[in-house]
């Protein structure tokens, strides 16, 4: 499962490209705002950081302004991924701008049904919100679990699935299980993957005997 990062924060996905754990970007109108920037600078910089595909979403909701907006977010960089809402003029345009040769993430997909309409329209990606079901005391999983059978189930679709408003290691583990080809994740919530106390613990008692023998590896 590949590894895509929830954010707008530059030195976050820099800190986490450097790593080598990064294999693409996610965007949104909100988490661009919390930048206080213009999208097309923070866009522009993000696509210089990393190689993977950067996802920028459209603002409009009709057909002819998701294509207008798409173009001009696809015009930034090569690597830049339209992001369109999942409605009925989202999986127009996703069709239309995947016909256009760009790649699209069809976001904001609550249930299998539109999963279904994305990869008939040739979604790149699409966006499950597992976090955003799961708050409303629904299962997000299963979501993913019954995109995967369908997408499984018709050897022509393409579109992968991408687990987002993912919010914890033991999500990141389910969607992996669950079959995701990728999760997009907070930067907290990545560097959370790799804790465990009983590491931890081991850890200082393995360093507590080591220091007792008096010797060095250098
Ligand atoms: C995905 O592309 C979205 O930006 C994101 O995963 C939403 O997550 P949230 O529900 O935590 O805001």
């Amino acid at each position: 499962m590949k590894f895509f990062i929830d954010t707008a924060d530059i030195s976050e996905i820099r800190e986490l490209a450097a790593a080598g754990f990064l294999d693409g970007v996610t965007t949104n109108p909100s988490l661009i705002a919390k930048t206080g920037r213009p999208i097309r600078d923070v866009i522009k910089e993000i696509c210089q950081t990393i190689e993977g595909p950067v996802s920028a979403e459209v603002t409009a909701i009709h057909f002819d302004g998701m294509i207008a907006e798409g173009e001009r977010l696809a015009s930034i960089a090569a690597n830049v991924t339209v992001k369109v809402p999942s409605t009925w003029d989202g999986f127009r345009a996703c069709r239309a701008l995947s016909r256009l040769g760009h790649k699209v993430n069809v976001t904001l997909c609550f249930s299998a049904n539109q999963a279904l309409l994305a990869a008939k329209a040739g979604a790149t990606f699409i966006s499950p919100f597992v976090g955003r079901l799961d708050d409303l005391g629904l299962d997000g999983m299963e979501v993913i679990r019954e995109i995967r059978t369908i997408y499984d189930n018709d050897k022509s679709f393409t579109t992968e699935i991408l687990a987002s408003s993912i919010r914890t290691p033991l999500h990141v583990k389910q969607a992996a299980m669950a079959g995701a080809d990728i999760a997009t994740v907070p930067p907290a919530v990545l560097r959370n993957l790799s804790k465990h106390p009983l590491t931890d613990r081991g850890l200082e008692s393995f360093l507590a005997d080591w220091g007792r023998t008096g010797q060095a590896i250098l």
